[in-house]
């Protein structure tokens, strides 16, 4: 008999379900909260309320489309954290008291470890140690995997996450949140022709912070001089803003490579769907001959099935969670 996970990803706005069996993905289901994009960001008052409202039919149709009954899981997944309290609370609660109901085990996943392990849901799947750029709306890291549970983070942001970038461009430019999939597409209809100053930051860490900035002074200054600057030169700005934030990143990157001589490279997270930031890489690997795995598009995201895979090499080396456990907002061990 396989053994069946049922994993509940509620860290921030999207509210996700997956069955995992024996370690393949059976279903992987995601609503994803619209209300925030009017906001400019995630309002976490809406997004609890939106997990409360989303969390039993997500739940009910990952289920489904698994062809799994209740009876039949052994063990229930969630994400406890890093994320929104508020939300990962709906999620946490859910899964205590179901895993409390069907006696099973619970099984507590930190999300940035799930975006890494999101590459073991599908193939080819990387050798270790390998080296993995995870990069989304709260977080950008390069981190060594030595094995499915250890995990050591090289460098991070010491400000805005590279998703943060994104999204606060977006912001200031009128876009709607999250900007990210939306600077990508206006982007590809322009040319990269404006120019932003690097970060000086040491070692393997980022900062995107004055990258922001900059922007905001380079906007400020044209539009003096033409307002309707924005609208103008949309696309060339998108352009231009999201080849000096994969520069930030494919630097560090490589960086990383130079480092530690590891060639089994990742990338994984929620900007890890940038196009730019896949074309780059691709070419970048090719050049120093990485072997590069960059997630299927729906793997990207913010998904269940990535707190899935990570509960199921927990499963197997007996790693449980007992029912006090809480939330953690700012969650950092992974066992
Ligand atoms: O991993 P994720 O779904 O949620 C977090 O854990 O944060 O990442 C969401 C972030 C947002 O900042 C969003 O703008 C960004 O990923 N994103 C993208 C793209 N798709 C999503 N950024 C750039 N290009 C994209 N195609
Ligand atoms: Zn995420």
């Amino acid at each position: 008999m396989p053994i069946n996970i049922l994993a509940i990803e509620s860290s921030c706005d999207d509210t996700s379900a997956a069955v995992i069996s024996d370690g393949q993905v059976m279903s992987n289901i995601t609503a994803t909260q619209e209300i925030h994009a009017a906001y400019g960001g995630v309002v976490p008052e809406w997004a609890s309320r939106k997990h409360q409202t989303h969390i039993v039919p997500v739940v009910q149709s990952a289920m489904e489309k698994a062809g799994i009954s209740l009876q039949e899981l052994d063990a229930i997944a969630f994400t406890r954290g890093p994320g929104l309290l508020g939300s990962l609370i709906v999620g946490v609660t859910f899964a205590k008291g179901l895993a409390l109901a069907l006696d099973i085990p619970l099984i507590e996943v930190h999300h940035m470890h799930a975006h890494v392990l999101s590459h073991f849901a599908d193939d080819p799947k990387p050798e270790f140690p390998f080296l993995c750029l995870t990069v989304s709306g709260g977080h950008t890291e390069i981190i060594l995997m030595r094995n499915y549970l250890e995990m050591e983070v090289l460098g991070k942001t010491i400000d805005d996450a590279a998703g943060e970038a994104f999204d606060k461009t977006g912001k200031i430019l009128g876009l709607p949140y999250p900007s990210g999939p939306i600077i990508d597409q206006l982007a590809q209809k322009g040319n990269p022709q404006f120019t932003f100053p690097m970060p000086v930051v040491e070692g393997l860490n980022f900062s995107f912070s004055g990258l922001k900035t900059s922007i905001l002074y380079f906007l400020k200054k044209e539009m003096k001089k033409d307002d309707q600057f924005i609208s103008h030169h949309l696309n060339d700005i998108c352009a231009s803003v999201q080849r000096a934030i994969v520069n930030i990143l494919e630097k560090k990157l490589i960086k990383a490579f130079e480092v530690t001589g590891i060639r089994e490279i990742a990338i994984a997270g929620g900007v890890s769907a940038n196009s730019a930031l896949r074309k780059t890489l691709t070419k970048t690997a090719q050049e120093l001959n990485w072997n590069l795995y960059i997630p299927k598009l729906e793997l990207c995201t913010d998904n269940a099935a990535m707190i899935g895979i990570a509960a199921w090499y927990k499963y197997l080396e007996g790693i449980f969670s007992d029912h006090s456990v809480t939330p953690e907002a700012k969650y950092s061990k992974i066992y």
